[in-house]
């Protein structure tokens, strides 16, 4: 990059994710000294709203990358893995969303408040997938902005994992079809399964990704697993996921319960939370208030509460009061924001102060 404001593309500009892309950037006011918003040739002709103006969609070719400096991609893991290497040998560093080079060696996988190191120092010539910094799962990033604090604090060995996760992360069409199901469902039409196997309003399913014939494990559950491995760079933390999908719109619940390495008294579980950037304890239980999907929604934070010692992990006739390695808490946070965008636009932050701008 020159010392100048970077020129950005987002691949992917009309979709869930890169529709939020658009919101933070201006929320955000990203450096950048020209925006190109890159989708399918279905779009030609869009404008999308950013800052008081109306920018055109362009159709995505491999020649969309002169000159830009950083490309945010969120146009799923076939897209990312033909066009992320054309974006990078054009000389862009490349934010991919997708789950295309997350596992690949060499290849940072990035929560910024959680394995900043994990950042290039330098962003410079590329090949091989150098120039590609890769965005977590967004169920990944959610549980590990929670855990990432106790880990800091007290170690963490083992959390066994259940999600209740919104139709946003299957996109734009997820969300639709969220919608125009529940509307049937209310109007006494026929509910008809679209993309997802089950029906959607109303209901729930185990998530709709493959399952693994050996392990029984969805692959959204092993990326959960896989994805921790490395932002940890532990490989020995004991992770067991259950992965649902819920008729929620936009942001993603889990309850974890966690074995910490050393034993801690939960009030400083509850301050290692309190004190992490990222992280809002919303914890009364005077009053039964809670993380909610809703209350996660359209925030930056991820929301932590339902905080209490797990009695199953008690020694015997030991006080819930008192120091205990199991612990038990309900995250919540916004699947298209923390768990996207907002990561991927903080990891560019990071780019950008790391070149000096
Ligand atoms: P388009 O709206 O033109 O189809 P979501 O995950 O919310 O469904 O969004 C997917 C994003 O990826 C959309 O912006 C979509 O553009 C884009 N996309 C899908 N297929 C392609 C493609 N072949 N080339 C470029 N962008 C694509």
């Amino acid at each position: 990059m020159s010392s100048s404001l970077p020129h950005v593309a987002i691949v992917g500009a009309t979709g869930a994710v890169g529709v939020e892309f658009l919101h933070i950037l201006e929320q955000r006011r990203f450096p950048h000294a020209s925006l190109r918003l890159l989708a399918s040739p279905r779009s030609s002709g869009k404008k999308l709203h950013f800052a008081g103006a109306q920018l055109p969609v362009e159709p995505l070719t491999p020649e969309s990358f002169k000159g830009i400096d950083i490309a945010l991609f969120s146009a799923g893991g076939s897209i990312s893995k033909e066009y992320g290497p054309i974006a990078t040998a054009a000389g862009a560093s490349v934010v991919d969303n997708s789950s295309a080079f997350r596992m690949t060696q060499g290849v940072p996988l990035v929560i910024p408040e959680v394995n900043p190191d994990a950042m290039p120092t330098t962003i410079g010539p590329r090949g091989n997938g150098a120039g590609i910094i890769a965005n977590p799962n967004c169920t990944t990033i959610i549980l590990l902005m929670a855990l990432t604090p106790l880990r800091r604090a007290f170690g963490v060995s083992r959390a066994v994992v259940s999600t209740y996760q919104a139709a946003s992360g299957a996109g734009a069409k997820g969300m639709d079809e969220l919608l125009s199901q529940t509307d049937a469902a209310l109007h006494g039409r026929e509910v008809v399964p679209g993309m997802f196997p089950e029906p959607y309003a109303f209901n729930l399913f185990s998530h709709n990704t493959a399952i693994d014939p050996v392990t029984g494990l969805n692959v959204e559950e092993s990326k959960v697993i896989h994805e921790t491995h490395k932002i940890w760079s532990d490989a020995s933390v004991r992770i067991s996921p259950t992965c649902i999908r819920v008729p929620v719109l936009r942001a993603h619940a889990e309850s974890a319960n966690v074995t910490l390495s050393r034993p801690a008294m939960l009030g400083e579980v509850r301050a290692a939370l309190e004190n992490a950037a990222g992280v809002t304890v919303v914890d009364d239980r005077a009053n039964n208030k809670f993380p909610t999907p809703l209350k996660a929604s359209g925030g930056d934070d991820v929301l932590v509460g339902r905080l209490r010692a797990d009695l199953s992990q008690l020694e015997a006739g030991a006080s819930p009061e008192g120091p205990t390695r199991g612990f038990d808490l309900f995250i919540c946070g916004d699947q298209l924001r923390k768990g996207a965008a907002l990561n991927a636009v903080q990891i560019a932050e990071m780019l950008l102060a790391r070149a000096g701008r």
